[in-house]
């Protein structure tokens, strides 16, 4: 179980190192074994820091975050269990090698005492998984792949890991339609094996719906979260409306939303608090339209 307890980041910002930068302000959570969690928020908002304190690559500033009741400690231990696939594959790969080295150091690292034959076998295995074609993809430099080759070949990787948590920042953000739904199958039978994972998304996408649990984050703060079914099937606070409405209909003319009203609660500058009031059971809300607001906070 992964536990984010008023996780807290504060970046310090300006030329010299004079201000600062409240990105995650006071954020709670947690992810159980074979749940999905959909981290949605426009840009800017935070998802991509929590998905990084959570994979250990930036330090929390304040609160905790724990994985089955363990603070985070990268090592090699903690990235047997956690990986994490982020928005721009290009990034993982060192150009100068063929793209497959990302299997070869997992071995190193991992599973040194596995011989040649039953290596490459796994390495097949979970490249098919990930509906690639062994012969196609092993062996090229990364400028020879696609994005979305490249990005299923991160996935790959962490299927030979043990895994039990991955963090998939935007992964289908450059990948077409069928592909996007190959991924996201595959998402959802690493959830069947019992994998956490907390899917960041900047839109509504398709993932949202393999989710059963939805965060909703703006300006570093949770605005709502819940039941996936709840928040999305009677959203409460008006960004989650807005977000909602701003996905087109494929059948209707194009109906551009409202700009999200100004919240009270919410936009009353960095003193606010970040309490979230449960309005039914498993869907809180932060927002001071609420006609019950002003009762105390769950
Ligand atoms: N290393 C850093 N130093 C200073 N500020 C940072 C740093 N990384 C992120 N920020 C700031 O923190 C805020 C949150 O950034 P973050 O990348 O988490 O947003 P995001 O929700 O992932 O956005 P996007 O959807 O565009 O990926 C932004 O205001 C960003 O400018
Ligand atoms: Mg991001």
């Amino acid at each position: 179980m992964l536990t984010l307890d008023h996780v807290t980041k504060t970046y310090r910002a300006g030329a010299f190192g004079g201000g600062s930068v409240t990105a995650v302000d006071r954020v709670s959570f947690t992810a159980a074994p074979g749940e999905v969690v959909s981290l949605i928020g426009e840009s800017g908002s935070g998802k991509s820091t929590i998905g990084r304190m959570i994979l250990g690559l930036t330090g929390v500033s304040s609160g905790t975050l724990t994985l089955d009741g363990q603070r985070v400690r990268p090592g090699k231990d903690f990235y047997r269990r956690v990986q994490g696939v982020f928005q721009d594959p290009f990034s993982c790969y060192n150009p100068v090698f063929r793209a497959d080295r990302v299997f070869d150091l997992v071995r190193r690292a991992y599973h040194p005492g596995v011989g040649d034959k039953e290596w490459a076998d796994r390495v097949e295995k979970a490249v098919r998984d990930v509906r690639l074609d062994p012969a196609q993809v092993l062996g090229r430099y990364p400028h020879q792949l696609s994005g979305g080759q490249l990005q299923r070949l991160l996935i790959a990787r962490a299927l030979l890991l043990d895994l039990s948590f991955l963090v998939a920042d935007e992964i289908t953000s450059m990948l077409d339609a069928s592909t996007r739904i190959d991924v996201l199958n595959l998402l959802a039978g690493l959830k069947e094996r019992g994998l956490g994972v907390l899917y960041i998304t900047h839109d509504l996408a398709l993932g949202t719906y393999l989710a059963e649990k939805t965060v909703v984050l703006r300006r570093g703060r949770i605005v709502e979260r819940g039941d996936t079914q709840k928040v999305f099937g009677n959203p409460l606070h008006p960004y989650t409306r807005t977000l909602l409405a701003a996905v087109p209909r494929l059948n209707q003319p194009w109906d551009p939303p409202e700009p999200v009203r100004s919240c009270a609660f919410h936009e009353a500058g960095p003193s606010a608090t970040t309490d979230l009031y449960e309005t039914e059971p498993d869907h809180f809300v932060a927002c001071a339209q609420l006609p019950d607001c002003g009762r105390t906070p769950a």
